[in-house]
């Protein structure tokens, strides 16, 4: 089947578990280290963080739907206002500890601090794309992402922005050839270590 034939549309809180769990499966080698022993929890603090994203304002999501309505295939969320970071930060904090207990939670919100991103108001920030591996060089990404460009110029942003490890070459080569340019690189010695992520880069998009 070709990308086109499969439904993009807005996510609804019936999503959330959906969302978290491609979230978690397509991130898994970010998750294992910041979760360790606990990875069993990851989906139960994913699902709570997606659903206190959408509750604090500021995030869209999207998903592309698989063969059937009640399958996603991919998602992504789109950024175009700040958060109620104090609904957010508390929200996720409180999930954190109760799943991993207190020392775990610390470690676990120092790695997942990375990338450092403070949002812009005339740009609207991407934030994790991602889709099921059986659905994947479908052209289904780059359907995701353009239908999040047209989120972004309808909320009146003049750029999109995303960070990506410098080590995903393929979401790398998916960006560049939609048009995305390198703006900036944060490097990490803690990530790098632990995450086997040496760089973030930001990328960018003129609409
Ligand atoms: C990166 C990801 C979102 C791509 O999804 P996808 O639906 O397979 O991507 P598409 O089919 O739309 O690919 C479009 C283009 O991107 C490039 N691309 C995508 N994945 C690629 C890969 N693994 N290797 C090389 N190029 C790739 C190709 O140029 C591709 O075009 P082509 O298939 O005609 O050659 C998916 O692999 C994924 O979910 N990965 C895990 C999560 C992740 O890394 N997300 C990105 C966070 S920044």
């Amino acid at each position: 089947m070709e990308a086109e034939q499969f439904t993009v549309r807005f996510a609804g809180p019936e999503d959330d578990p959906a969302i978290a769990a491609l979230v978690v499966e397509g991130f898994m080698d970010k998750f294992r280290p910041v979760f360790g022993r606990r990875m069993d929890r990851s989906l139960r603090v994913m699902e709570k963080w997606i659903s206190l994203e959408h509750a604090s304002g500021g995030v869209t999501s999207l998903v592309v739907e698989g063969y059937s309505t009640s399958e996603l295939a991919g998602s992504v969320g789109v950024r175009t206002e700040a958060s109620r970071e104090d609904i957010l930060a508390r929200g996720l904090w409180t999930s954190l500890t109760r799943n991993l207990g207190f020392a775990r939670a610390v470690w676990a919100t120092t790695l997942l601090s990375y990338p450092r991103y403070s949002s812009d108001s005339s740009e609207a920030y991407v934030e994790r794309l991602v889709i099921s591996p059986s659905f994947r060089r479908q052209g289904m990404a780059r359907r995701l992402l353009s239908a999040a460009e047209d989120l972004a110029r309808d909320a009146g942003k003049k750029t999109v922005g995303l960070h990506v490890t410098g080590n995903n070459l393929g979401a790398l080569r998916l960006y560049e050839a939609e048009g995305y340019v390198e703006v900036s690189r944060q490097r990490s010695l803690l990530t790098s270590y632990f995450l086997d992520i040496r760089e973030w880069l930001y990328l960018r998009k003129e609409l």
